[in-house]
């Protein structure tokens, strides 16, 4: 695999383009939006001038990576003699199933079709297209040129070979790929969103404040960052809509979103990403709290 489309700039969009962009693939970047390709390539650029400065990377690996990419705004003229599409469009049902409808239209039979979705089931994506077997989850994790783990979703009918090749790709990008099977949520936010949640329910039965909250996990349980810091930087929305993807899919009160996160998505306040969530994040402090993640 060599050629590589990559739908969607935003969060996880950018990382996965930088990621595979770094390791030599060339990179085709859509978007629907040109402001959302620009701001990708900013951070992208930003992200590489980090690894710069930390002597990770020469500044010739930096102008090389950002050679492999190519952005695009429309899905057929990006997709076209392309290996492997991972999508990371907004987490949104029908419009992943819409983006895949056209993916079996453009590509041809044999190039592979992973979803970075949170939540949303890869068997389901996979029913629009006509041979699913080739149709995979692909979840990285945010900030994805650092973290090391790639969740490794098989649908119902994705195949062996599919799932094994890319298993081996995820490798190649310095990854550690992990198989789990297809059920809502999967390994990693099954585990996670419940947690993320009851600290938001902490916050809003009046237990504790947002900082005392963070302060517990991060040196009670020594996690790196708090959970509501980490929903902020996961962005409030997705967190939200990978918490009602589980309440619906096992019909389980225990999954049902803290009526305080339902509000705070309504109000817009999505966390890093709109500017504030349970912390702020004017620009000064936006700048800070970014370039903190990527120490
Ligand atoms: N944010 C995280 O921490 C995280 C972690 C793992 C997986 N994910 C998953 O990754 C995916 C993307 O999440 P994100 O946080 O990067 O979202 P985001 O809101 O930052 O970016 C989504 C991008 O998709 C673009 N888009 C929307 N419709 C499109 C279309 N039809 N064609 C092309 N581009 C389109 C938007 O313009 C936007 O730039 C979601 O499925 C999410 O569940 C997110």
């Amino acid at each position: 695999m060599k050629n590589i489309a990559v739908i969607g700039a935003g969060t996880m969009g950018n990382g996965i383009a930088h990621t595979f962009a770094q390791f030599g693939y060339k990179v085709n970047l859509i978007d629907i939006s040109e402001e959302s390709l620009d701001k990708g390539m900013k951070t992208i650029s930003g992200n590489l001038d980090r690894m710069v400065s930390k002597e990770k990377i020469s500044a010739a690996d930096k102008e090389a990576t950002l050679n492999n990419i190519t952005t695009y705004t429309d899905i057929p003229k990006g997709v076209k003699e392309i290996d492997l599409v991972v999508e990371a469009a907004t987490e949104n049902e029908d419009l992943k199933l819409n983006i895949f409808k056209q993916l079996d239209e453009n590509c041809s039979a044999e190039t592979i079709l992973a979803s970075n979705t949170s939540s949303i089931s890869i068997t389901k994506i996979a029913s629009v297209v006509s041979n699913p077997e080739r149709v995979i989850g692909m979840h990285f994790m945010n900030p994805v040129p650092i973290m090391k783990l790639v969740e490794i979703i098989r649908g119902y009918s994705t195949s062996n070979e599919v799932t094994s090749s890319i298993m081996e790709l995820s490798e190649k990008l310095n990854k550690v790929p992990v198989e789990a099977n297809d059920y809502p949520g999967f390994v990693a936010n099954r585990i996670l969103m419940p947690m993320i949640n009851e600290a938001i329910e902490t916050y809003y039965n009046g237990v504790a404040g947002v900082k005392e909250i963070d302060t517990v996990m991060k040196l009670g349980m020594a996690h790196p960052m708090g959970p509501l810091q980490l929903a902020d930087f996961i962005g409030l929305d997705v967190c939200h809509s990978i918490l009602e993807v589980m309440y619906d899919g096992f019909k389980n009160p225990k999954y049902a979103p803290c009526p305080l996160l339902t509000n705070m998505v309504m109000a817009g306040k999505l966390g890093i990403k709109s500017g504030e969530g349970f912390y702020d994040y004017s620009e000064s402090k936006k700048a800070e709290k970014v370039s903190a993640q990527f120490s």
